[in-house]
């Protein structure tokens, strides 16, 4: 268990927008978190790095985890775009956290961000201005940058919005590179269902007040039942018009 949440409710002041979550994230897991727009993914992902406090119940984490030890990759938005800086620069920031009150970045910290420029495929881009980049190159130094931050989990919201066929696939193969090589435990909030579920060991479904968490397959045979539901509502109402 990396980080586990008890009868946990998340919102806003006194508007609650799930209640009862449980669920169980393990060390190295690959995890998919699905749902409607406004269904909560995004709350649920700031609760557990800390940015907004928890209505009810507990977020535990494993003794070596504290919630600044997390790296994220926030929603995409457009005000980052043009942010005033160098890719390394922007890589770098993601130590912030380490150097904790010192004034200067080390020997270590240098080289942790080349070694995650490396992995991101971006060292070509390194004296680029951030904000002439296309879409697809700042999300990989986004990424980089959350990864200066963590070793040990990554939580990306909606990391794909945005970008095209080929930038998509190729952030695929590398999310599952820093998954199985790094051994960073992902948690990933995105709508494209088919694609992630090639690579995720876990799956976290959000719906109005209902919450699954299973694997893959577990998934499937639940969604399943939920269109069988849905189909057979659908039918009585058409069978009510035709009489
Ligand atoms: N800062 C906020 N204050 C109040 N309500 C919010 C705030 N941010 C989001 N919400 C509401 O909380 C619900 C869940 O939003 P969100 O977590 O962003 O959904 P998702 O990421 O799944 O699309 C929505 O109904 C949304 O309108
Ligand atoms: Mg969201």
């Amino acid at each position: 268990m990396i980080l586990e949440c008890k009868s946990l409710a998340i919102g806003y002041e006194n508007r609650t927008v799930l209640k009862d979550i449980n669920l169980t994230i393990d060390n190295g897991d690959y995890v998919c978190l699905f749902g409607d727009n406004g269904s909560g993914k995004s709350t649920l992902v700031k609760t557990l790095l800390g940015l907004i406090p928890k209505l009810k119940g507990d977020i535990i984490f494993s003794k070596n985890i504290s919630q600044r030890s997390i790296g994220y990759l926030p929603q995409r938005n457009d005000s980052l775009s043009d942010f005033p800086a160098s890719v390394f620069e922007v890589v770098r920031s993601g130590c912030l956290n380490r150097i904790g009150l010192r004034p200067f970045f080390s020997k270590r910290e240098r080289k942790r961000v080349e070694d995650m420029m490396e992995i991101l495929e971006i060292k070509n881009l390194e004296y680029r201005s951030f904000s002439e980049l296309s879409g697809g190159q700042q999300q990989r130094v986004l990424l980089a940058r959350a990864l200066c931050a963590t070793d040990k989990i990554l939580v990306l919201d909606e990391p794909f919005t945005g970008l095209d066929g080929i930038a998509a696939k190729k952030l695929y193969e590398t999310l599952d590179k820093i998954n199985k090589e790094l051994k960073v435990t992902l948690i990933i909030v995105s709508h494209f269902v088919e694609d992630l579920l090639k690579y995720a060991n876990k799956v976290i479904h959000l719906s109005q007040e209902c919450l699954f968490c299973g694997n893959p397959e577990e998934y499937k045979q639940h969604m399943r039942k939920e269109f069988i539901l849905s189909r057979h509502q659908f039918l009585e109402v058409g069978d009510d018009h035709d009489n």
